[in-house]
């Protein structure tokens, strides 16, 4: 895994979105997997201005969120659709008809997750996925123990998790307890994946991922089995990381790097 760090969130959620740009520019109807959280806002307040200043364009593109809680209306202030809507796609030219984020309220949800898959399928499949990570490891709602070769599904949240997003709603008691997420599985089909973040409350998950065993305990450290996976850094997330002085001195070298057409 390629590990980048940089020094504030700022410019780590710059560097990621020209990453994307680059995709977007040179395959216009790319396919975007899409992730919700505080940590990629940085990066979609930047692909806005790449839009607004920069005439980058998502008129072709398609989206697919990685999750959705069960049980909240697609306006619900703490809805997935609702965050991605408010965060992006009412910012950015994207019809809205070409974004997808899975249905809490759907009424048959095994029916509703093989119906998400397939439409994956039929767009191309996912050209580059943005991940976040959880305090325990998790990307999606992947949590601790979920297969590595899971698929869309029902998930039941963690303890640790659904404490972690309280803070986003009234009571603890609101926090849903279920969500539809892509499976492990499914991401790791995406053709590229990229990690991103920040702070030092993530600085065990981002080791334990980066260098740790591949283990169902960490989800995101099957990012290991990717052969395109980019992990974007801040210099407190990189705190724990065993091999930082060696990522930081490649990284420092990289522009004479003999670079592939
Ligand atoms: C939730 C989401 C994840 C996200 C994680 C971390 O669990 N399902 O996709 O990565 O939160 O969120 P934050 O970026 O706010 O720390």
């Amino acid at each position: 895994m390629e590990v980048l760090i940089y020094p504030t969130y700022e410019q780590m959620s710059v560097a990621a979105a020209a990453e994307m740009a680059a995709i977007v520019r040179a395959k216009p109807d790319a396919v975007l997997g899409l992730a919700t959280g505080s940590t990629p806002l940085g990066l979609y307040t930047e692909l806005i201005r790449l839009h607004k200043e920069g005439g980058l364009s998502f008129s072709k593109v398609t989206t697919f969120n990685l999750d959705e809680y069960v049980g909240l209306e697609g306006n619900h202030e703490q809805s997935y659709r609702r965050f991605m809507n408010d965060s992006l796609f009412s910012q950015i030219d994207v019809p809205p008809g070409n974004t997808h984020v899975p249905d809490g309220l759907a009424k048959d949800i095994p029916a509703h997750c093989r119906e998400y898959e397939q439409q994956i399928v039929d767009a191309g499949g996912i050209d580059v996925q943005i991940l976040g990570i959880g305090g325990d490891g998790h990307i999606a709602f992947n949590e601790p123990s979920s297969s590595l070769a899971s698929r869309t599904r029902l998930k039941t949240l963690a303890r640790q998790t659904i404490e972690d997003n309280a803070r986003f709603f009234d009571r603890l008691e609101d926090v849903p307890v279920y969500a539809i997420t892509m499976g492990v599985g499914t991401i790791l089909e995406a053709r590229k994946l990229i990690l991103l973040a920040n702070k030092k409350s993530k600085a065990a998950a981002v080791a334990a991922a980066i260098e740790g065993p591949v283990t169902s305990m960490v989800t995101a450290s099957a990012l290991q089995l990717h052969p395109h996976g980019t992990a974007f850094l801040d210099d407190e997330a990189a705190g724990d990381l065993k091999m930082r002085e060696y990522y930081d001195w490649i990284q420092a070298r990289k522009p004479d790097a003999p670079k592939s057409s």
